[in-house]
This record gives structure tokens, sequence and C-alpha cells, in this order.
């Protein structure tokens, strides 16, 4: 009698584990939603091989790209204010004149969650045709309790519409909205004392997030950020440190941030406390590129203390208008020389752990199967050549997906 073929098998991949890439040809062997076994290519029985459904074979397989800080769901767009960037005005200065988020903020505050939700699935499709499995998607263009909500939901919904995980953070606490102009501890009440409840009691955010900048909130409104998130059981993370140093990361690490974020102006001080409380830095290459940053994160230092890098997209309409996560990895390698196996470590294992899901991003037994499969060489070439179509196959949750 024969078994019924419930395992899925690929033969001869070139397997990134989430750290390094194996040495042998491998055969992947996923069961129902988990992987079950890597076995190198000169082991795999014909009897066992016979057991399983052919899935293909050749090509590199990774674990599901983790991009692990987006902003994927908004109203409107900023070409103007891209242009006037160009001519030399500071996104500073566009934020301090009300444009920036803040003009963000109006356009999402007028759209439908239908719109918001039309509006964003082209965006995430293109995160997905390049390998994504697991997304982050905050808010933090409503900027009041109802249209804050209106975002998180309209991101949950993404995840129902699509094969993907979609993780959720409800960043409140990203700029000044104005009805609450030379008030921002009163916006930063709102905050914690309506928002993240609400946010809470709907099972909306799966995390909180805060801007500690000097155009948007101190290093002591984060902190209390914080500590309401603490009391509903959120895990939290910061934008830190993007264009100045205040000390946001460090502060957020002693609340035991799963990230800061950006950390262009990060010093020695934040990154022993990053390293101490395990925090992810999460690298946004996307940001530092559109804003025409010239201040590096500081590479060598995280690397020598250990914390881990994570690379995400940071999608949005203002500071990071890319929605190509490959195009993330050749930027960290190009701008802040990441080795092509950190920039890929960057979106598989240290993503996932940014995000508290230390379980994904691996490709191992007993892992979820959120795979890739990709027609190139070697896994080196994702960060090497910035081009779209390289991706065969996406696997979520052991489900093969066409996109
Ligand atoms: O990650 N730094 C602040 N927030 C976003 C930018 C949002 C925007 O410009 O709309 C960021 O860069
Ligand atoms: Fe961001």
């Amino acid at each position: 009698m024969t078994h019924p073929r419930t395992h899925r098998l690929w033969q001869d991949v070139t397997v990134f584990d989430g750290q390094q890439t194996l040495p042998d040809s491998m055969a992947v062997i996923v069961e129902d939603d988990r992987i079950h076994s890597l076995i190198p290519m000169r082991e795999l029985s014909a009897s066992l091989a016979d057991t399983c459904l052919p899935m293909g074979s050749g090509g590199v397989m990774t674990p599901g790209l983790v991009d692990c800080h987006t902003h994927l769901v908004f109203g409107g767009g900023r070409a103007d204010e891209f242009e006037s960037r160009l001519e030399g005005v500071s996104y500073e200065e566009i934020a301090r004149r009300g444009g920036g988020i803040i003009s963000t903020v109006r356009d999402t505050r007028e759209a439908s969650e239908d719109a918001l939700f039309a509006a964003a699935l082209p965006r995430l499709d293109a995160l997905l045709a390049d390998g994504v499995t697991t997304v982050e998607i905050k808010s933090g263009y409503g900027l009041d309790v109802e249209n804050e909500l209106k975002m998180l939901r309209v991101a949950r919904r993404l995840g129902e519409a699509r094969p993907v995980r979609v993780v959720t953070t409800l960043l409140g606490a990203h700029a000044l909205p104005p009805e609450y102009a030379g008030d921002s501890d009163g916006y930063i009440d709102l905050v914690c004392d309506k928002m993240i409840p609400a946010a809470a009691a709907e099972g909306l955010a799966d995390a909180v997030d805060v801007f500690c900048e000097k155009i948007a909130f101190s290093v002591a409104q984060c902190e209390r950020v914080f500590e309401a998130a603490r009391g509903h059981g959120l895990p939290i993370k910061a934008h830190a440190e993007q264009l100045s140093n205040l000390g946001g990361s460090a502060m957020a690490a002693r609340h035991g941030a799963l990230s800061a974020d950006h950390i262009e102006y990060l010093d020695d001080a934040g990154i022993a406390s990053m390293r101490d409380a395990g925090s992810v830095a999460v690298i946004l290459p996307g940001a530092f590129h559109t804003l025409r940053e010239t201040q590096q994160p500081p590479i060598a230092g995280l690397r020598e203390a250990g914390v881990p890098m994570a690379v995400a997209t940071d999608a949005n309409p203002g500071s990071s208008p890319l929605f190509m996560p490959t195009l993330m990895l050749n930027m960290a390698c190009t701008l802040f020389r990441l080795t092509p196996r950190e920039a890929l470590t960057g979106m598989t294992a240290h993503g996932a752990r940014a995000l508290g899901m230390p379980e994904l991003g691996r490709l191992r037994e007993g892992a979820p199967a959120d795979l890739c499969l990709w027609n190139i060489d070697t896994p080196a070439e994702l960060a090497y050549a910035v081009q779209p179509g390289r991706l065969r196959q996406r696997v979520v949750a052991g489900q093969p997906v066409e996109d």
C-alpha cells in the first residue's frame, strides 16, 4: 500500500538558512506548514524522494524575506516634497512648514478604509513579488484614535487579502497633529490614555512604536508611551537617532525594545545599551538614500558589539518611497558596507527577531515553512544585482503561492 504523498520536496537547491549558505546542495522537505528536514542531496534516498510531492529543483532557497519596518498604508503621495528637497529644502524644514508627515496625515484622514486598502494593495504586491513573506505595517498617519485604528484595520485586511504574515504596529507618536499645536504633552496623553488602550482592546496592534526626534517627540515623551504600552502587554520599538542623537535608542533599550530603527546618529553608549538589552538595530538604507543623508549608521561598532542588524524598506511616501526589498539589500551593502551575507541575514533571521518572532526567517528543521526559491546561482546575487523577476516561487506556511 502506498502512503498519500503529503510531504513536498525541493531538490538540488543552494540553501541560505538565514545566517549562512550551507556547503552542500540540499533537498528540502516540507510537511504541512513546517520544514520537516534538510538533507544533503547525496544522502537523499530514492525511496524517501518517492514518498514526496516533487516541487522542482535547482536555484537558491532562502527563508521568506521579512520586511520588519514599513509604512505601507497611507493616503496621497509626496512627489511635490521630493522636488522641494531636490531644490535644497531639508526634510526637517518641510516638516516645520506643515508638510512631510503631516501632509500625508491630511490625505490619510480624508481617505476611507476601502480607499486606503485599495491604494496599499499594489504596494504590498510589489513586496511579495520580491520575496516578502512577513511584513510589518505601521499606523502613524492618522494621529487620532479613529484614524489610527482605521489604518491598523487596513493593515490587518491586507494580511487577509494576500498570502503573507502581517504584523501591525501602532505609531501614534509619529508627529504632532495640527489640532494639538503647542500641546505635545497633551497629545502624548491621548496616545497613552486612549489610543493604546483602544488598539489593544480591539487586538489591532502587535507592537507600539514612536518617533524620537526634535521634529517629533522627546525622550521623556517616548518613555511615557513605552510605559503605557507595557501596561497593555505590547512590545515596543523606536524610530531613533535618525536626524540627531537624542539618546532615544538607549532609552528604548532600557525598556526592552525589540529594535531601534534608522540610528544613523547612534553613539557608543547607545550601541552598548542595545547590546545589553538584546535590541535589534534596524538599518534603513532607503531613507538614508532618499534624504541624501551623509551620516552613516555605526555599522562597524554594531558589528563589533554583536548587535544584530536587520535591514528593511521603511516603505513610506516621504523618506523612503521604495518598495523593493532586494534593492535594500543592495543599498545596505553599497551604502553601508554590510556584506551580502549580513544584509540577507538582516532581512531574514534578524528581521524576524526585530518583530519578536525569532522562529521566522530561518530555514531549519521544525521552523515555519516560509520560503523563497530564486532563479540565481548564489545567495549573494540577491544583494549584488538589482533585478526584478528573479523570484521563482514563494511558500507561505508550507503553501506554494503564485504571485
Ligand atoms: O521612517 N522617521 C519618521 N518616519 C518615517 C517617515 C515617514 C514620512 O516621511 O512620511 C521614516 O522615515
Ligand atoms: Fe519608518
